[in-house]
């Protein structure tokens, strides 16, 4: 007699499919991201390969990637920039016609989950010959971007089984947004003052999503709004990768027209689509919310329903028709919060249509061609 066994099957564990472990794995990827690596209690960030000093010099950041990891890359510019680095995010496949000059005080980070996107690697390397210093936000230990960049920061997410990246995307940004408070440290010779909020905030957030994932509401928001025309996301600041990546998870695994937008955008040419079909989700941040909150109420003017991701006892929530609650945490981290409840809501709402989540269709986990 044989019992039947599937390998894939097991590897899910109790969940229907990866992605929704993955999810899951959130908590437990940031605890082992952040672990031996951060100090709340002396305010100080201890990344192991980047001694105090390493990044003396650097006035100017570029960060190349692509998909879910440019919206990382994204996050992680705004956060270098807000700690007062000049950075900017680029396409990777971009980058070969539209590259910025780098020079001496150039740093490049490569932000890739698998270390083997092809136009990732090309980006790399002509950085390398242009002559900048080079480093790489990688998964994958021994990944070809993790050989060729002169430095390698691991985010140590586990592995990632789903096409559509989840726990990845949340492990990049924080180590992008310690990585640039580190920058920041380096290059102006002083701890940023954010540390005292952040690294507490930051201790407490494997916690905070334990809580968040816990009582899963996005399965309600995805039924009630199930059938819609087009999906839109917003958010200002480090909601606006967000919006992008809330956006691009929906249309990857449920094939339902979905986009991002920076909520200050939507006037100026989106607000055309937006009819009583075409829900839109707003993420707030902290980040001028009360901007954000009337760019959501012109949608909402136009019948759009809209679907405020924010605090408990946040105004949004009074003013939005529904709301997904996040915890309390510093501007800094709010958006990744955001994020999870977001992906929660693609899954379910691509569960609903029983689309083949963990395996969309026409795309790869990892793109090795350019
Ligand atoms: C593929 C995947 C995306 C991923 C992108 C970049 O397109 O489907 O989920 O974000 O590659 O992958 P990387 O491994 O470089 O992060």
């Amino acid at each position: 007699e044989t019992v039947e066994w599937d390998p894939e099957q097991a590897g899910k564990g109790e969940y229907d499919h990866f992605m929704l472990k993955e999810i899951h794995e959130q908590p437990t990827a940031l605890a082992q991201a952040i672990e031996g690596r951060i100090d709340p209690e002396n305010g100080r960030i201890a990344l192991e390969d980047f001694p105090p000093g390493t990044f003396d010099g650097v006035e100017n950041v570029q960060l190349i990637a692509c998909g879910t990891s440019y919206h990382a890359a994204l996050y992680g510019s705004v956060a270098l920039n807000q700690a007062g680095i000049h950075a900017t995010a680029l396409l990777a496949n971009e980058y070969s016609v539209t590259a910025p000059p780098v020079d001496d005080d150039t740093l490049v980070i490569a932000v890739t989950q698998s270390g083997e996107t092809a136009d990732t690697l090309s980006a790399l390397r002509q950085a390398t010959a242009a002559g900048a210093d080079t480093l790489t936000v990688t998964n994958v230990v021994g990944s070809t971007a993790a050989r060729e960049a002169d430095d390698t920061l691991f985010i140590r997410a586990g592995p990632e089984i789903g096409v559509a990246a989840t726990k990845t995307f949340s492990s990049q940004a924080v180590m992008l947004t310690l990585l640039a408070q580190r920058i920041a440290a380096d290059a102006r010779d002083e701890t940023p003052a954010d540390l005292q909020s952040l690294l507490p905030d930051l201790a407490q957030m494997p916690g905070q999503l334990e809580d968040l994932l816990a009582t899963d509401d996005a399965a309600h928001i995805a039924s009630q709004y199930q059938g819609s025309q087009s999906y839109f996301f917003i958010g200002r600041g480090l909601g606006y990768p967000v919006a992008l990546e809330g956006a691009l998870k929906f249309k990857e695994i449920t094939y339902e027209h979905a986009e991002g937008f920076a909520s200050g955008e939507l006037k100026h040419g989106p607000l055309a689509l937006v009819t009583p079909d075409t829900p839109v989700f707003a993420v707030f941040t902290g980040e001028e919310d009360e901007k954000t909150l009337k760019n959501a109420e012109e949608a909402q003017t136009r019948g759009a329903p809209v679907i405020a991701v924010c605090p408990e006892g946040h105004r949004a929530a009074e003013v939005a028709d529904e709301h997904l609650e996040i915890p309390d945490a510093d501007d800094e981290l709010a958006g990744l919060l955001a994020n999870v409840q977001l992906q929660l809501v693609s899954y379910h709402a691509a569960e609903l249509l029983d689309r083949p989540i963990d395996k969309p269709r026409n795309l790869a986990k990892s793109v090795t061609v350019e």
